[in-house]
C-alpha cells in the first residue's frame, strides 16, 4: 500500500513492477488555495501526443531558474526533459499565466537507492528565468537539519486528487492545500516497515486528510524558529487511500539535501560560464583581441551577468 503521489498508468505499472505501491498525490478533504499564499507552487507538465499538456507533479521554486520536485515525478525513461514544462502565477491549472521550458533535470544520483523510495528528489533547471511577482515567487529552504517540527502543523498543496473514488475525475482545476501536523519518524516507520524512514525523511498524518495522486513533489511548507515559513519537506508517498487514516505521509526532507541542491546549482551556474570564458579570453596574448573583446563581444555578455547578479541578489 505504498504509493507515489504521480499521475496516471505509469504509476499503475511502477506498483506492479515494483513492492506494489507508486502512486501521485492530489489532496483530499483540503481547502481552496490561492497562489497568493502559494506563490512558489508550479505545475510539473507533459506534452501529450497529441500537443496538450497534463498535469504530473507539483514543484517549488527555489529561485529564477531553478525548481525543486521528487524524482520520481521524471522516472519514465520513455521521456526527456524537453517533453516537461512547469506552469505558474495561477490558482488554476487551466488559467497558468506563465510557462518554461526545461533545460536540465537533476535526479538524484542515489535516488532508489538503496531503497525504492529513498532520495526522492530533482531539480528543475529553466531555460529562461522566472520574473517574481505577487502569484511567482520563491520559498526559502529549510537549512536546518536539527530542525524537527514534530507537532507542528504544516502547510502541503497541490492540483493531485481530491478523491481516490473519483480518480482521475476528481482532478482538482484549483489548487487545494491541507494543515497537517508533523509526526515522529518512529512512529512514521511502524507504517512504513519496508522503508527506511531515516532522516532524509519526514512524515505528516492528520486523519481525514492527505495529499494523493498529483501532489508528488510539491511542498511542505513549515515555520521554523525564526518564525519564517520556508520549505521543509517534498510530497514523496502515501497510502493509496490519501485520507491519512491508512497511514502517514512520507515526504523527502529538504534540509538533508541542502549540500546536494546548493552543489548542483552552483556547478550548473551560467555564471560559471562567463567565468569560464573571461578565464580563457584575458590568458589570451593578443591583446588587442582583447581590447576588442571588451569593447564589443562582451557587453551582451555584462549585460547577461549583471542580470544574472541583480536577479541572484532579490
Ligand atoms: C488530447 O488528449 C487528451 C487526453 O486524451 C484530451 O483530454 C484532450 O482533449 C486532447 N486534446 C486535443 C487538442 O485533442
Ligand atoms: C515506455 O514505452 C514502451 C513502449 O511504448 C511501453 O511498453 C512502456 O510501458 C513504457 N514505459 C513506461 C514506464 O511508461
Ligand atoms: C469520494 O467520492 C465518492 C463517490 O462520489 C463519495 O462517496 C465519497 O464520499 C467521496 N469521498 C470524499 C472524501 O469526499
Ligand atoms: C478518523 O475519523 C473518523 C471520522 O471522524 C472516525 O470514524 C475514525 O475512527 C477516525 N480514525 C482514526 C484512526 O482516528
Amino acid at each position: 500500500m505504498h504509493r507515489e503521489f504521480l499521475l496516471g498508468g505509469f504509476i499503475v505499472i511502477f506498483m506492479a513492477a515494483v513492492t506494489g505501491a507508486a502512486v501521485v498525490a492530489k489532496i483530499t478533504n483540503g481547502e481552496n488555495a490561492d497562489i497568493i499564499d502559494c506563490p512558489w507552487q508550479i505545475s510539473f507538465q507533459r506534452q501529450r501526443k497529441n500537443g496538450s499538456w497534463s498535469h504530473r507533479c507539483g514543484g517549488s521554486i527555489i529561485n529564477e531558474r531553478w525548481i525543486v520536485s521528487a524524482a520520481h515525478c521524471f522516472r519514465n525513461p520513455n521521456y526527456t526533459a524537453s517533453d516537461y514544462r512547469i506552469a505558474a502565477g495561477s490558482s488554476f491549472l487551466s488559467q497558468m499565466t506563465v510557462f518554461r521550458s526545461i533545460k536540465r533535470i537533476f535526479m538524484h544520483e542515489f535516488y532508489e537507492k538503496p531503497l525504492e523510495m529513498d532520495n526522492d528528489i530533482m531539480l528543475i533547471e529553466l531555460w529562461t528565468p522566472l520574473s517574481f511577482g505577487s502569484t511567482i515567487n520563491k520559498i526559502t529552504l529549510d537549512d536546518s537539519k536539527s530542525n524537527i517540527f514534530v507537532g507542528d502543523i504544516c502547510k502541503v498543496s497541490g492540483w493531485g486528487q481530491v478523491n481516490v473514488t473519483l480518480g482521475p475525475s476528481g482532478d482538482p482545476d484549483r489548487l487545494q492545500l491541507s494543515y497537517i501536523p508533523v509526526i515522529t519518524n518512529e512512529v512514521c516507520a511502524l507504517s512504513w516497515p519496508l522503508d527506511d524512514i531515516g532522516s532524509s525523511k519526514i512524515c505528516l498524518r492528520k486523519n481525514g486528510t492527505d495529499v494523493c495522486f498529483g501532489d508528488s513533489g510539491g511542498p511542505v511548507i513549515c515555520k521554523t524558529n525564526d518564525g519564517i515559513n520556508k520549505l521543509v519537506g517534498l510530497t514523496s508517498f502515501g497510502p493509496d487511500e490519501c485520507d491519512g487514516i491508512f497511514g502517514p505521509g512520507v515526504y523527502t526532507k529538504v534540509s538533508f539535501f541542502l549540500n546536494w541542491i546548493k552543489n548542483k546549482m552552483n556547478m550548473n551556474l551560467e555564471r560559471k560560464d562567463y567565468y569560464k570564458k573571461d578565464w580563457k579570453y584575458r590568458t589570451n596574448i593578443n591583446k588587442k583581441k582583447n581590447r576588442k573583446y571588451r569593447k564589443n563581444k562582451n557587453k551582451k555578455r555584462n549585460r547577461n551577468y549583471r542580470k544574472y547578479r541583480k536577479n541572484k541578489n532579490k
